[in-house]
């Protein structure tokens, strides 16, 4: 039996006894006298009666423990050519002034505060400072435009916000102030005040509510940690769903600190001291688990990277890192391996940095095509490890765990299912279709530590949108299968999400804003393969009668709404004009059917269908725009 297999037996046998074990590695307020209470919540709730403090817990306690002089952080800015290192002194020392002054203004226990800022150090420190107070943080990504931020202000009604006066992308500003200021004109709930830093490269001009970062954390009082029940919420993190309206993933304290403290050795196969780097932004799942909380609350060393894959300065920037800082483990999502590889198909910039003390690189975020996983594995000559998970659980559901022994890769796989986990592909009706064949994946509940409890403001959509279409079980959106041996791979959504460069967006949101277009009849919006980003939306608007437009001229319009509705983050720049959109003869458009194209799936002409040369249309529109 592998070890693989013996702690994932193990886990089965006595899933309390197994997380009662994983929590001794916290330091906890109250230990928790028991896993998991069945009866809580909406299925179940973990290490219900203990307390503890994230913060402290990721900073504090390794300062006790004597690693005060470790590097907690290396920020390193390719956008700024700026680098800093904090060790864990400092990280304690300026979270907890930041908690004070974010206290002295009355944030508490139980407050939002959203977090609005690009990758900075700032960023992580705002995370735990605000987790220090046992208040509960939003970080929103910098690439959503200032309606995304207002739609999130409202739900989450935040007492105060931290930002940045700008954000950096390859050749332009982003100036965050006035996309913030914008939100918080549409939005009915209005913050307090905002905690703005400034930075060199675009100050920002402060208005009656905005406080200058530096100078109140420069005056607070260090603020102690507030220990929290386990079951508290520790953040909340907006992702797309089926609809425009994104939903708020709640995460807790307790389960969330054992899962990824877990996580980082058996998982990542790294301990207290190893540099690890998730190459991904605070803005996303990954950010949030793997730039902020499991390093630190593992005691390593976090890089909090500013720059690209490529161009900033060239393919080799993320080899740089990886030498520079001795990092040990890389994380990123397969788009920004596929970039390095598009310009660097030889490895000739890889060959320039001594990669010896990487151990191994962690592909998410996205299916990744063999060919990347191949191809990176070749060159680097390491382990390419490709995992399936999602913001809704916050770490992996599948994996080959470095710190278990690893099993043969299968490229194209997401690995099997980490401990924890009871993943199985089901039919319509909710029975497991067994071994080699594909069903709807899903996950036996209760779902392990760390995994949401619940959506912020939002349990009827919670139950109907994970739980309700197979009773017992979690269902994750994803189609796919369970093989002979127990590899999982993960296929498509079976929803209306599309994954664009490592980036979770809802189609339905981008479908939203077509339609509000006045020349717009009707409209889908679909995800198309794209050789680097994965997929890219493409639009297909059928136009009012009587509109005569150049497709040209449409395109740039809609292009330009979805930019400043949703983001520059949604990569939308292709809208074509169809005749109309393929029907059921009850006037339903065939989305189905029209997404099977798009994903360059085998498809039939379904029964029900109106008009079948409609979908030779879309077929033709998809052949010119895929890669
Ligand atoms: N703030 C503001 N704008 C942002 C942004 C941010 N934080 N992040 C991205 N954008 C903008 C980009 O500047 C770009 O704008 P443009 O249309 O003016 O060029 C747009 O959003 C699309 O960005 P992206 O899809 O990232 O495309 P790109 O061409 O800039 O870069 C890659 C392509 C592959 C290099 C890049 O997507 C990448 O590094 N992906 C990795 C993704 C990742 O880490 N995902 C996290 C999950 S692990
Ligand atoms: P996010 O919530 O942004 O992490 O996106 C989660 C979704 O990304 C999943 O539901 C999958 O559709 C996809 N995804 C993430 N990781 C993988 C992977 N390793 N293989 C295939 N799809 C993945």
């Amino acid at each position: 039996m592998s070890r693989y297999d013996a702690e994932y037996a193990a886990w089965q046998a006595d899933p309390d006894a197994w997380w009662l074990g994983r929590a001794a590695a916290i330091d906890w307020d109250r230990a928790p006298s028991r896993a998991f209470d069945a009866g809580e919540g909406v299925y179940g709730r973990w290490f219900p009666d203990g307390r503890l403090n994230t913060c402290f817990n990721a900073a504090d306690r390794h300062v006790a423990a004597g690693r005060g002089a470790q590097p907690a952080l290396i920020w390193d800015s390719a956008m700024t050519g700026r680098k800093a290192v904090l060790t864990y002194a400092e990280l304690t020392d300026r979270t907890a002034r930041l908690a004070g002054a974010l206290a002295a203004r009355g944030v508490g226990r139980g407050d939002r505060v959203i977090i609005y800022m690009p990758m900075l150090a700032e960023a992580v420190i705002a995370m735990l400072a605000v987790a220090r107070l046992g208040a509960v943080h939003s970080v929103v990504f910098g690439g959503f435009a200032a309606p995304e931020l207002a739609a999130r202000m409202a739900d989450a009604t935040p007492k105060a916000v931290i930002t940045a006066s700008c954000g950096i992308e390859p050749g332009r500003i982003v100036a965050y102030k006035p996309l913030l200021d914008a939100a918080i004109a549409a939005s009915p709930h209005k913050p307090e005040f905002c905690l703005v830093l400034q930075r060199p490269e675009h100050p920002a001009d402060l208005g009656p509510h905005d406080i200058d970062f530096d100078e109140a954390e420069a005056a607070a009082t260090p603020h102690p940690c507030v220990p929290v029940a386990a079951t508290d919420p520790l953040y909340i993190l907006y992702t797309s769903g089926t609809t425009g309206t994104p939903k708020g993933i709640i995460r807790d304290n307790g389960g969330h600190a054992v899962a990824l403290t877990n996580s980082m050795r058996m998982v990542y196969g790294v301990d207290a001291g190893d540099v690890f780097w998730a190459a991904s932004d605070v803005g996303w799942v990954v950010g949030h688990s793997y730039i902020c909380y499991a390093p630190l609350l593992a005691g390593c060393t976090s890089v909090v990277y500013e720059g690209k894959p490529v161009g900033t300065p060239d393919a080799g920037a993320f080899w740089r890192v990886c030498e520079e800082h001795g990092v040990r483990a890389l994380f990123t999502a397969p788009t920004a391996i596929r970039a390095i590889k598009r310009e660097d198909a030889a490895g000739a910039l890889m060959k320039q940095y001594d990669l010896s003390r990487l151990a191994a690189l962690f592909l998410a975020g996205e299916r990744c095509d063999p060919d990347t996983v191949v191809w990176s594995e070749r060159l680097l000559g390491k382990p390419v490890i490709d995992h399936w998970w999602q913001t809704e659980t916050g770490w992996t559901i599948t994996g080959n765990f470095a710190g278990l022994g690893l099993f043969p890769v299968k490229p194209g796989s997401g690995g099997k299912a980490a401990p924890g986990y009871d993943v199985q592909a089901l039919d319509e009706g909710g029975q497991p279709v067994g071994r080699g064949k594909i069903g709807a994946l899903a996950v036996r509940l209760p779902l392990p530590p760390a995994c949401l409890p619940n959506l912020w403001n939002n349990e009827k959509r919670f139950r109907a949108g994970y739980l309700e279409t197979f009773p017992g079980w979690y269902q994750s959106g994803d189609a796919g299968m369970v093989d002979e041996e127990g590899y999982v791979w993960v296929m498509s959504r079976t929803d209306d999400i599309i994954n664009v460069a490592g980036h979770r967006l809802s189609t339905g949101a981008m479908e939203e804003v077509l339609a509000s277009h006045p020349d717009v009849a009707e409209c889908a919006v679909v995800g198309v393969r794209d050789t680097l980003k994965g997929q890219v939306p493409l639009g297909l608007v059928v136009l009012k009668a009587g509109v005569e437009k150049t497709e040209f001229h449409l395109q740039q319009e809609l292009v330009k709404m979805v930019r400043e509705r949703i983001g520059p983050v949604a990569a939308f720049r292709t809208a074509c004009i169809v005749p109309r959109l393929p029907k059921t003869r009850s006037g339903k458009i065939l989305r189905g059917t029209i997404k099977k194209i798009a994903d360059g799936e085998s498809w039939t002409v379904p029964a029900t269908i109106d008009d079948p040369a409609s979908l030779d249309d879309i077929a033709k529109v998809v052949a010119a725009v895929a890669t």
